[in-house]
């Protein structure tokens, strides 16, 4: 194996391969990273958590902030708009297993920037330096920030903030190259990535829009950064995971798995679910990852829509596992 790019170090954490899993809120709990970082992960990152919240200790909070030890390292995600607050919630989640603590400053949900928090910080520059200052002084592991490009394009601050986060200690930069008014609309642009990486000595991580490996390479070469970031693009696609980790080990990608073995992925994604979720909770939230998995299989709109309706775990697990029969079948063939 001759690896392709070097591993992304933060502070004394090496990270390999340099490969990020997103932060999604709603999506990405402790199951699902527990199950796609085998497949090449170098670095999870929690699900947000208000730093608020985290004070009044809420049951819902903490399970967002455990881990159970199968990812490694793992980086918690923080947002808020007071540095002091911040401060204590990184304590805290320092002490439940974070081996990084990153701060947010990227949402653009209305309900985190009404409160300033999230991409809002990023309207009060010198606020985000205190943030960051404050929560790399108040715990012993490494601190990282990611962030949009600014509120609106009128305000592209993220040199400003970048430059600020490397004074406050802060040990690499994600960035999102989109701003906050755009929420998900139009392309992320990777030319700001690559000033980024010109403008700062810490790791810088590229995000948006990667969902094809040899995209992800391009990019990454261009741009000059230090690893990437998939969101959702491993949504029902944890193999593309593994196809940028062999580009960067230095062997072609393996193909994608046909569509009955992706299926038979989605059943144990499933099962795992229910497992630690219990079926009133996984069921809901499955719906919107096997609709994922079913991406580019025959006869997925039916398929789809008949599992929007079904309430039991063990039913939508059998349909599952009858189409992917069928797929099988020599008449598919
Ligand atoms: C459903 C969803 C939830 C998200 N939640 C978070 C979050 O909690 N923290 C965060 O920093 N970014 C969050 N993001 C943004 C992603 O981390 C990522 O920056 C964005 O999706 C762009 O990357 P992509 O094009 O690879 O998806 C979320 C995105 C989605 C789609």
């Amino acid at each position: 194996m001759s690896r392709t790019v070097p591993p992304l170090r933060i502070g004394p954490i090496e990270v390999w391969p340099p490969l990020v899993l997103a932060p999604m809120s709603g999506v990405t709990n402790r199951t699902m990273r527990a199950l796609y970082k085998p497949f090449g992960l170098g670095l999870t990152v929690t699900e947000f958590v208000s730093s608020n919240a985290l004070k009044f200790g809420s049951k819902r909070t903490m399970e967002m902030i455990d881990q159970h030890g199968l990812e490694k390292p793992v980086a918690t995600q923080l947002w808020g708009d007071d540095p002091q607050t911040m401060a204590l919630a990184a304590k805290v989640v320092r002490e439940c297993g974070a081996d990084i603590v990153d701060i947010n400053f990227g949402c653009p949900a209305p309900k985190v920037t009404k409160t300033n928090g999230g991409s809002a910080c990023l309207r009060d520059p010198q606020r985000c330096e205190d943030i960051m200052r404050a929560v790399a002084a108040a715990v012993d592991c490494p601190v990282t920030m990611k962030m949009r490009l600014g509120w609106s394009e009128n305000e592209l601050v993220y040199v400003d903030v970048a430059r600020r986060a490397e004074s406050a200690g802060v040990k690499a930069i994600t960035l999102h190259a989109r701003t906050a008014r755009q929420f998900y609309k139009g392309n992320a642009d990777w030319e700001h990535i690559a000033r980024l990486k010109q403008a700062v000595r810490i790791p810088v991580v590229g995000n948006g829009d990667l969902d094809e490996p040899h995209i992800a390479m391009e990019r990454m070469r261009k741009s000059g950064v230090d690893a990437v970031m998939l969101g959702r693009g491993v949504l029902g696609n944890p193999w593309l995971i593994s196809q940028i980790r062999d580009l960067m080990e230095g062997h072609e990608p393996s193909p994608l798995p046909p569509a009955a073995e992706r299926l038979r992925y989605a059943i144990v994604h499933y099962r795992a679910m229910v497992a630690e979720w219990g079926e009133s909770r996984a069921v809901p939230q499955m719906r919107k990852h096997v609709a994922l998995y079913l991406k580019n299989v025959p006869g997925a709109a039916r398929l789809r829509e008949r599992l929007m309706r079904i309430e039991r775990a063990d039913d939508a697990i059998a349909l599952i596992e009858a189409t992917a029969a069928q797929l099988e079948s020599p008449l598919a063939a």
